[in-house]
């Protein structure tokens, strides 16, 4: 009796959380019919995990060292079409959709991006300003410069990757039409680059962090060009309160042009019947 109660102890003392508990972490991708779960565990007893040295934008300096192993070699096996997106669900309503030719590349002289796992046994540190880290599982690049990987480009807290074959059935409402002029459609791109991780669009997305940037009512309806400009490039010169999460985007991030394509892009949905 003695020795269950103490055995008994003992497990309660291992499984005690610093925070209050979670579940074993896993990560689920889906590809079509194809649908893979892993645990944490298992991703960490990859034989091509590895070490890596990355600062990123969140931890700095402050912390470096993430366990990791390329997304490339997680994909393999599963059906990804070289225009197809993957949408990045992450468990506080981030939702990136990045394409699966930068995400998966391998050619030299790109970026290349990994999958970092926390360890339970050595936890990452908090976020800045947040009450967990950016575990269980988070995108890193390595070289990062080399492809100009941006910062929606990081997402962290991932619990599921969904390929998405054919984006434009998938979100035909934030899609501009074929015919749409040059400068709408290159500005959907800025914007599902850069936007479309925190705000839908028209319905469409998986986002819930902003609002939706059509329904009800798009932001060029009620902002001058002028303020829409300051508010992207810089949202606390527009309004600014303490609980805001919206950073700015500087020219590095989105030159000048692409944001006078993202604006012709918001411009042009406003003239899109809001369907459903
Ligand atoms: C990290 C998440 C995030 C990203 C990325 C982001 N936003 Fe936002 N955005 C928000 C949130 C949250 C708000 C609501 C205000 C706040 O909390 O800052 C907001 C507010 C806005 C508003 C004001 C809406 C209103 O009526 O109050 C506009 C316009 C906007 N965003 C446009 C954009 C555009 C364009 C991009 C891409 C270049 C973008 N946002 C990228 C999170 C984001």
């Amino acid at each position: 009796m003695r020795r269950i109660l103490t055995t008994l102890m003992f497990a309660a003392l291992c499984a005690a959380p610093a925070a209050p508990a979670a579940p074993a972490a896993t990560l689920r991708i889906v590809a079509g019919a194809q649908r893979v779960t892993y645990t944490g565990a298992q991703l960490l007893a990859r034989r091509d995990l590895r070490t890596l040295h990355i600062v990123d934008s969140i931890y700095g300096r402050s912390f470096t060292r993430f366990e990791a192993v390329p997304l490339a070699g997680l994909f393999a096996g599963l059906k990804v079409p070289s225009l197809a997106v993957i949408q990045c669900d992450a468990t506080d309503g981030f939702s990136a959709v990045l394409r699966a030719s930068r995400l998966l590349a391998t050619e030299p002289g790109t970026s290349t991006a990994y999958l970092a796992i926390e360890d339970p046994a050595h936890p990452w540190p908090r976020l800045p300003g947040k009450t967990a880290s950016a575990g269980p599982f988070y995108v890193v690049w390595t070289n990062s410069r080399a492809s100009a990987i941006g910062a929606e480009e990081w997402p962290y807290q991932i619990a599921a990757f969904q390929v998405l074959s054919d984006p434009r059935a998938v979100f035909p409402h934030a899609y501009p039409a074929g015919d749409a002029a040059a400068n709408v459609t290159a500005g959907f791109r800025v914007f599902q680059k850069n936007c479309f991780a925190c705000h839908r669009m028209n319905g469409d997305g998986a986002a819930s962090i902003g609002p939706d940037l059509n329904r009800p009512m798009n932001p060029t309806a009620y902002l001058t060009p002028r303020a829409l400009l300051r508010l992207i490039r810089d949202p606390a010169s527009v309004r600014s309160w303490p609980g805001m999460q919206m950073h700015g985007f500087s020219v590095a991030a989105i030159s000048n042009a692409d944001l006078a394509d993202l604006i012709a892009y918001l411009a042009y949905m406003r003239l899109r019947e809001p369907a459903r």
